[in-house]
Protein backbone atom coordinates (compact mmCIF):
# COMPACT_ATOMS: atom_id res chain seq x y z
CA UNK A 1 0.00 0.00 0.00
CA UNK A 2 2.08 2.77 -0.99
CA UNK A 3 0.33 5.22 0.85
CA UNK A 4 1.86 6.98 4.19
CA UNK A 5 1.03 10.18 6.89
CA UNK A 6 4.12 11.53 6.01
CA UNK A 7 7.52 10.69 4.06
CA UNK A 8 10.31 9.53 7.04
CA UNK A 9 13.34 11.31 6.19
CA UNK A 10 15.70 8.91 5.10
CA UNK A 11 13.05 6.69 3.20
CA UNK A 12 13.63 5.56 -0.20
CA UNK A 13 10.43 3.61 -1.16
CA UNK A 14 7.69 4.69 -3.68
CA UNK A 15 4.76 6.63 -1.89
CA UNK A 16 2.62 9.15 -1.95
CA UNK A 17 0.56 11.19 0.79
CA UNK A 18 -2.37 9.24 1.90
CA UNK A 19 -5.91 10.46 1.09
CA UNK A 20 -9.17 8.98 1.90
CA UNK A 21 -10.58 9.99 -1.92
CA UNK A 22 -7.41 8.93 -3.50
CA UNK A 23 -7.22 5.21 -1.13
CA UNK A 24 -11.05 4.62 -2.07
CA UNK A 25 -10.11 4.85 -6.14
CA UNK A 26 -6.85 2.85 -5.77
CA UNK A 27 -8.33 0.08 -3.97
CA UNK A 28 -10.72 -0.20 -6.86
CA UNK A 29 -7.99 -0.57 -9.28
CA UNK A 30 -6.18 -2.86 -7.39
CA UNK A 31 -8.58 -5.42 -6.97
CA UNK A 32 -9.28 -4.83 -10.54
CA UNK A 33 -5.49 -5.81 -11.21
CA UNK A 34 -6.29 -9.53 -8.18
CA UNK A 35 -8.95 -10.24 -10.39
CA UNK A 36 -6.45 -11.14 -13.43
CA UNK A 37 -4.95 -13.89 -11.04
CA UNK A 38 -8.82 -14.92 -10.25
CA UNK A 39 -8.24 -18.72 -7.41
CA UNK A 40 -5.16 -18.39 -7.90
CA UNK A 41 -4.06 -20.35 -5.20
CA UNK A 42 -1.37 -18.38 -2.86
CA UNK A 43 0.51 -19.90 0.65
CA UNK A 44 1.18 -16.84 1.50
CA UNK A 45 0.03 -12.79 1.83
CA UNK A 46 2.01 -9.89 2.40
CA UNK A 47 0.13 -6.72 2.92
CA UNK A 48 3.23 -4.42 2.95
CA UNK A 49 4.10 -0.93 3.07
CA UNK A 50 4.16 2.12 2.38
CA UNK A 51 1.92 1.92 5.31
CA UNK A 52 -1.32 -0.38 5.03
CA UNK A 53 -2.31 0.55 8.18
CA UNK A 54 -2.91 4.28 7.53
CA UNK A 55 -6.62 2.75 5.63
CA UNK A 56 -9.11 3.40 7.20
CA UNK A 57 -11.18 0.45 8.48
CA UNK A 58 -13.98 0.35 6.39
CA UNK A 59 -11.09 0.56 3.65
CA UNK A 60 -9.04 -2.25 5.22
CA UNK A 61 -12.56 -4.39 5.07
CA UNK A 62 -13.34 -3.56 1.57
CA UNK A 63 -9.46 -4.18 0.59
CA UNK A 64 -8.94 -7.63 2.46
CA UNK A 65 -12.32 -9.01 2.27
CA UNK A 66 -12.19 -8.56 -1.23
CA UNK A 67 -8.83 -10.25 -1.53
CA UNK A 68 -9.95 -13.01 0.37
CA UNK A 69 -13.06 -13.75 -2.20
CA UNK A 70 -10.42 -13.31 -4.66
CA UNK A 71 -7.52 -15.60 -4.41
CA UNK A 72 -7.77 -19.61 -2.96
CA UNK A 73 -6.62 -19.29 -0.16
CA UNK A 74 -7.44 -22.80 1.45
CA UNK A 75 -3.58 -23.15 1.77
CA UNK A 76 -2.31 -20.14 3.64
CA UNK A 77 0.18 -20.76 5.82
CA UNK A 78 0.94 -16.93 6.41
CA UNK A 79 -0.48 -13.52 6.00
CA UNK A 80 1.55 -10.59 7.43
CA UNK A 81 -0.01 -7.24 7.69
CA UNK A 82 2.93 -4.30 8.55
CA UNK A 83 1.74 -1.41 10.42
CA UNK A 84 3.32 2.00 11.44
CA UNK A 85 2.44 2.16 15.38
CA UNK A 86 0.54 5.97 14.79
CA UNK A 87 -1.96 4.47 12.95
CA UNK A 88 -3.18 1.15 14.68
CA UNK A 89 -6.53 0.92 16.46
CA UNK A 90 -7.69 -1.84 18.30
CA UNK A 91 -10.93 -2.26 15.73
CA UNK A 92 -8.44 -2.36 12.96
CA UNK A 93 -6.15 -5.03 14.92
CA UNK A 94 -9.64 -7.13 16.15
CA UNK A 95 -10.77 -7.16 12.13
CA UNK A 96 -7.46 -8.00 10.58
CA UNK A 97 -7.27 -10.92 13.25
CA UNK A 98 -10.92 -12.14 12.39
CA UNK A 99 -9.91 -11.75 8.60
CA UNK A 100 -7.05 -14.26 9.08
CA UNK A 101 -3.83 -11.97 9.32
CA UNK A 102 -1.70 -14.02 11.67
CA UNK A 103 1.58 -12.18 11.57
CA UNK A 104 2.40 -8.55 12.34
CA UNK A 105 5.50 -6.44 11.31
CA UNK A 106 5.61 -3.20 12.97
CA UNK A 107 8.09 -0.36 12.11
CA UNK A 108 9.96 0.89 15.67
CA UNK A 109 12.97 2.27 14.27
CA UNK A 110 13.75 3.09 17.46
CA UNK A 111 12.85 3.10 21.20
CA UNK A 112 14.84 6.41 21.62
CA UNK A 113 12.11 9.46 20.72
CA UNK A 114 14.83 11.66 20.01
CA UNK A 115 16.10 9.21 17.55
CA UNK A 116 12.80 8.85 16.18
CA UNK A 117 12.33 12.54 15.71
CA UNK A 118 16.10 12.72 14.26
CA UNK A 119 14.17 9.61 11.23
CA UNK A 120 11.26 11.94 10.79
CA UNK A 121 9.15 9.37 12.52
CA UNK A 122 5.62 9.89 13.64
CA UNK A 123 5.04 7.76 16.31
CA UNK A 124 6.87 7.67 19.66
CA UNK A 125 8.09 5.05 21.86
CA UNK A 126 5.49 4.79 24.06
CA UNK A 127 2.64 4.49 20.99
CA UNK A 128 4.80 1.87 20.17
CA UNK A 129 4.56 0.10 23.17
CA UNK A 130 1.00 0.61 23.55
CA UNK A 131 0.27 -1.39 20.19
CA UNK A 132 2.42 -3.70 20.92
CA UNK A 133 0.47 -4.70 24.19
CA UNK A 134 -2.90 -4.18 22.04
CA UNK A 135 -1.56 -6.75 19.44
CA UNK A 136 -0.62 -9.03 22.04
CA UNK A 137 -3.76 -8.83 23.41
CA UNK A 138 -5.82 -9.48 20.22
CA UNK A 139 -3.90 -12.74 20.19
CA UNK A 140 -1.40 -11.70 17.85
CA UNK A 141 1.40 -14.25 18.36
CA UNK A 142 3.81 -13.78 15.63
CA UNK A 143 4.93 -10.29 15.36
CA UNK A 144 8.33 -8.82 13.96
CA UNK A 145 9.65 -5.60 14.98
CA UNK A 146 11.79 -3.30 12.59
CA UNK A 147 14.73 -1.62 13.16
CA UNK A 148 17.52 0.69 11.53
CA UNK A 149 20.77 1.35 13.55
CA UNK A 150 24.13 3.02 12.76
CA UNK A 151 22.40 5.99 12.62
CA UNK A 152 25.00 9.56 12.56
CA UNK A 153 25.47 10.00 16.20
CA UNK A 154 24.93 6.79 17.67
CA UNK A 155 27.34 4.78 19.80
CA UNK A 156 27.67 1.51 20.33
CA UNK A 157 26.40 1.57 23.81
CA UNK A 158 23.20 3.69 22.63
CA UNK A 159 22.36 0.75 20.12
CA UNK A 160 23.23 -1.71 22.82
CA UNK A 161 20.43 0.26 25.21
CA UNK A 162 18.24 -0.34 21.88
CA UNK A 163 18.56 -3.55 21.09
CA UNK A 164 18.00 -4.49 24.51
CA UNK A 165 15.09 -2.49 25.43
CA UNK A 166 13.41 -3.85 22.42
CA UNK A 167 14.31 -7.33 23.87
CA UNK A 168 12.01 -6.82 26.58
CA UNK A 169 8.89 -7.15 24.64
CA UNK A 170 10.36 -10.66 23.28
CA UNK A 171 8.69 -10.68 19.78
CA UNK A 172 9.35 -13.73 17.51
CA UNK A 173 11.20 -11.82 14.82
CA UNK A 174 13.17 -8.78 14.35
CA UNK A 175 14.44 -7.09 11.21
CA UNK A 176 17.49 -4.99 12.11
CA UNK A 177 18.65 -2.75 8.97
CA UNK A 178 21.90 -0.37 8.61
CA UNK A 179 20.56 3.11 8.16
CA UNK A 180 21.24 3.69 4.28
CA UNK A 181 21.48 6.95 2.98
CA UNK A 182 20.68 6.79 -0.80
CA UNK A 183 18.15 7.79 -3.67
CA UNK A 184 15.86 10.78 -3.62
CA UNK A 185 15.70 11.25 -0.10
CA UNK A 186 15.84 13.93 2.37
CA UNK A 187 18.75 12.51 4.42
CA UNK A 188 20.84 12.19 0.82
CA UNK A 189 19.72 15.78 -0.39
CA UNK A 190 21.21 17.25 3.42
CA UNK A 191 24.60 15.17 3.40
CA UNK A 192 23.62 12.72 6.22
CA UNK A 193 26.66 10.37 6.71
CA UNK A 194 27.07 7.38 8.20
CA UNK A 195 30.05 5.34 9.33
CA UNK A 196 30.58 1.49 7.86
CA UNK A 197 33.19 0.77 10.61
CA UNK A 198 30.63 2.08 13.21
CA UNK A 199 27.57 -0.07 11.67
CA UNK A 200 29.92 -2.85 11.08
CA UNK A 201 30.90 -3.05 15.29
CA UNK A 202 26.87 -2.89 16.10
CA UNK A 203 25.89 -5.32 13.95
CA UNK A 204 28.66 -8.14 15.41
CA UNK A 205 27.54 -6.71 19.18
CA UNK A 206 23.87 -7.87 17.56
CA UNK A 207 24.99 -11.03 16.56
CA UNK A 208 26.35 -11.89 19.98
CA UNK A 209 23.50 -10.15 21.87
CA UNK A 210 20.60 -12.00 19.74
CA UNK A 211 22.58 -15.24 19.59
CA UNK A 212 22.90 -15.77 23.50
CA UNK A 213 19.10 -15.12 23.72
CA UNK A 214 18.20 -17.66 21.48
CA UNK A 215 17.04 -15.80 18.29
CA UNK A 216 18.34 -17.78 15.12
CA UNK A 217 20.12 -15.32 12.75
CA UNK A 218 18.37 -17.10 9.59
CA UNK A 219 18.80 -14.19 7.35
CA UNK A 220 21.54 -10.96 6.69
CA UNK A 221 19.20 -8.66 8.94
CA UNK A 222 16.82 -11.03 10.41
CA UNK A 223 16.06 -13.27 13.28
CA UNK A 224 13.63 -15.31 14.37
CA UNK A 225 12.95 -17.71 17.30
CA UNK A 226 12.62 -21.28 16.82
CA UNK A 227 9.90 -21.79 13.34
CA UNK A 228 9.48 -18.40 13.44
CA UNK A 229 11.37 -17.30 10.18
CA UNK A 230 9.41 -15.26 7.85
CA UNK A 231 7.83 -18.08 5.73
CA UNK A 232 6.70 -15.81 2.85
CA UNK A 233 10.39 -13.85 2.68
CA UNK A 234 12.03 -17.06 2.69
CA UNK A 235 10.34 -18.18 -0.23
CA UNK A 236 11.61 -14.94 -1.91
CA UNK A 237 15.08 -16.41 -1.14
CA UNK A 238 14.03 -19.53 -2.24
CA UNK A 239 13.64 -17.87 -5.57
CA UNK A 240 10.60 -18.76 -5.81
CA UNK A 241 7.33 -17.54 -7.51
CA UNK A 242 5.31 -14.25 -6.35
CA UNK A 243 2.42 -12.09 -7.79
CA UNK A 244 2.89 -8.44 -7.14
CA UNK A 245 0.17 -6.00 -6.57
CA UNK A 246 -0.45 -2.59 -6.60
CA UNK A 247 1.72 0.49 -7.85
CA UNK A 248 5.61 0.43 -7.43
CA UNK A 249 5.18 -3.81 -6.69
CA UNK A 250 7.27 -6.07 -8.27
CA UNK A 251 6.49 -9.60 -8.72
CA UNK A 252 8.02 -13.26 -10.70
CA UNK A 253 5.73 -15.20 -12.27
CA UNK A 254 6.47 -17.77 -14.71
CA UNK A 255 10.28 -17.13 -14.94
CA UNK A 256 9.00 -13.43 -15.75
CA UNK A 257 10.32 -10.56 -13.26
CA UNK A 258 7.96 -7.55 -13.74
CA UNK A 259 7.09 -4.25 -11.68
CA UNK A 260 4.54 -2.17 -12.12
CA UNK A 261 4.26 1.61 -12.67
CA UNK A 262 5.44 3.60 -9.98
CA UNK A 263 2.48 5.99 -10.30
CA UNK A 264 -1.25 6.11 -8.88
CA UNK A 265 -2.97 8.04 -10.91
CA UNK A 266 -1.58 6.19 -14.01
CA UNK A 267 -1.69 2.23 -12.57
CA UNK A 268 -5.66 3.26 -11.35
CA UNK A 269 -5.98 4.64 -15.95
CA UNK A 270 -4.06 1.81 -17.18
CA UNK A 271 -6.49 -0.76 -15.04
CA UNK A 272 -10.19 1.50 -15.35
CA UNK A 273 -8.79 0.79 -19.42
CA UNK A 274 -7.75 -2.85 -18.72
CA UNK A 275 -4.29 -2.41 -19.94
CA UNK A 276 -1.08 -3.83 -18.52
CA UNK A 277 0.51 -1.63 -15.66
CA UNK A 278 3.79 -3.12 -16.04
CA UNK A 279 6.02 -0.87 -16.53
CA UNK A 280 9.46 -3.36 -16.47
CA UNK A 281 9.63 -6.75 -17.16
CA UNK A 282 12.90 -9.20 -18.03
CA UNK A 283 12.38 -12.93 -18.46
CA UNK A 284 14.91 -14.83 -16.41
CA UNK A 285 17.20 -17.29 -18.51
CA UNK A 286 18.75 -20.21 -17.36
CA UNK A 287 21.82 -18.09 -16.50
CA UNK A 288 19.90 -15.24 -14.71
CA UNK A 289 17.92 -17.84 -12.83
CA UNK A 290 21.21 -20.14 -11.52
CA UNK A 291 22.87 -16.89 -10.43
CA UNK A 292 19.20 -15.68 -8.93
CA UNK A 293 19.39 -18.86 -7.16
CA UNK A 294 22.68 -18.22 -5.22
CA UNK A 295 22.89 -14.61 -4.66
CA UNK A 296 18.98 -14.61 -2.92
CA UNK A 297 20.27 -18.46 -1.39
CA UNK A 298 23.29 -17.35 0.35
CA UNK A 299 21.40 -14.99 2.00
CA UNK A 300 19.46 -18.01 4.08
CA UNK A 301 22.45 -18.23 6.72
CA UNK A 302 21.23 -21.19 8.65
CA UNK A 303 20.01 -23.01 6.06
CA UNK A 304 22.09 -22.79 3.06
CA UNK A 305 22.37 -23.47 -0.45
CA UNK A 306 22.89 -26.67 -1.80
CA UNK A 307 25.97 -27.07 -3.74
CA UNK A 308 24.45 -28.51 -6.84
CA UNK A 309 23.30 -24.85 -7.57
CA UNK A 310 27.23 -24.25 -8.26
CA UNK A 311 27.40 -26.72 -11.39
CA UNK A 312 27.75 -24.19 -13.77
CA UNK A 313 31.85 -23.70 -14.44
CA UNK A 314 31.37 -19.60 -13.34
CA UNK A 315 29.77 -20.27 -10.82
CA UNK A 316 32.34 -23.10 -9.30
CA UNK A 317 35.06 -21.36 -10.07
CA UNK A 318 34.06 -18.51 -7.81
CA UNK A 319 32.96 -21.10 -5.00
CA UNK A 320 36.22 -22.82 -4.99
CA UNK A 321 37.62 -19.13 -4.77
CA UNK A 322 35.22 -18.18 -1.96
CA UNK A 323 36.40 -21.52 -0.17
CA UNK A 324 40.16 -20.96 -0.67
CA UNK A 325 39.67 -17.36 0.87
CA UNK A 326 37.08 -18.69 3.53
CA UNK A 327 34.23 -16.11 2.62
CA UNK A 328 32.51 -19.58 1.93
CA UNK A 329 32.06 -22.67 3.80
CA UNK A 330 30.85 -25.76 3.26
CA UNK A 331 29.58 -28.64 5.15
CA UNK A 332 27.74 -31.73 4.20
CA UNK A 333 26.63 -30.49 0.48
CA UNK A 334 25.57 -27.14 1.97
CA UNK A 335 27.29 -24.32 1.34
CA UNK A 336 26.99 -21.05 3.44
CA UNK A 337 28.11 -17.18 4.31
CA UNK A 338 31.13 -17.48 6.29
CA UNK A 339 29.80 -15.83 9.88
CA UNK A 340 32.63 -12.92 9.70
CA UNK A 341 31.25 -12.42 6.14
CA UNK A 342 27.81 -11.04 6.51
CA UNK A 343 28.11 -7.50 6.75
CA UNK A 344 30.03 -7.94 3.13
CA UNK A 345 27.58 -9.94 1.56
CA UNK A 346 27.02 -7.84 -1.41
CA UNK A 347 30.63 -7.77 -2.31
CA UNK A 348 30.64 -11.51 -2.46
CA UNK A 349 27.11 -11.57 -4.19
CA UNK A 350 28.68 -9.46 -6.98
CA UNK A 351 31.62 -11.98 -7.65
CA UNK A 352 28.85 -14.83 -8.60
CA UNK A 353 26.63 -11.47 -11.28
C1 LIG B 1 9.17 -1.41 3.47
S1 LIG B 1 9.86 -0.49 4.77
C2 LIG B 1 8.41 0.22 5.41
C3 LIG B 1 7.67 -0.36 6.51
C4 LIG B 1 6.70 0.59 7.22
N1 LIG B 1 6.10 1.52 6.35
C5 LIG B 1 7.45 1.38 8.28
O1 LIG B 1 7.81 2.50 8.02
O2 LIG B 1 7.63 0.85 9.37
C6 LIG B 1 10.45 -1.75 5.80
C7 LIG B 1 11.61 -1.37 6.68
O3 LIG B 1 12.75 -1.01 5.95
C8 LIG B 1 13.61 -0.27 6.79
N2 LIG B 1 14.17 0.85 6.01
C9 LIG B 1 13.53 1.62 5.12
N3 LIG B 1 14.39 2.55 4.61
C10 LIG B 1 15.60 2.32 5.20
C11 LIG B 1 16.89 2.95 5.08
N4 LIG B 1 17.09 3.97 4.27
N5 LIG B 1 17.90 2.45 5.82
C12 LIG B 1 17.69 1.41 6.64
N6 LIG B 1 16.50 0.78 6.80
C13 LIG B 1 15.46 1.24 6.08
C14 LIG B 1 12.78 0.21 7.97
O4 LIG B 1 13.18 -0.50 9.13
C15 LIG B 1 11.38 -0.18 7.58
O5 LIG B 1 10.58 -0.49 8.68
S1 LIG C 1 9.66 4.19 6.18
FE1 LIG C 1 7.58 3.42 6.04
S2 LIG C 1 6.30 5.10 6.85
FE2 LIG C 1 8.26 5.97 6.45
S3 LIG C 1 8.00 6.84 4.40
FE3 LIG C 1 8.92 4.80 4.17
S4 LIG C 1 7.23 3.46 3.83
FE4 LIG C 1 6.37 5.37 4.65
Amino acid sequence: MPFCSRKCLYCNFFSVQYSDALVDKYIYALLKHALRFKNKKVDSIYIGGGTPSVLSLRQLQRLLESLCKIFDLSEVREFTFELNPESVSKGKLRFLREIGVNRLSIGLQSVEDISLKFLGRIHDFETFCNVYALARQENFDNINIDLIYGLPDQTLEDWERVIKKTLVFDSEHLSLYPLSVNGNTSFYISDIITHDDVQRNMYDETVEILANKGYIHYEVSNWSKQNKESFHNVNYWHNFEYVGLGAGAAGYLERKRYKNVEDISRYIDLLKNGYNVESENEYIDDRIYEMETIILGLRLLDEGLDVKYFENPKHYNVLLECLENKTLKMESGKVRLAKECVFIFNQIALKFA
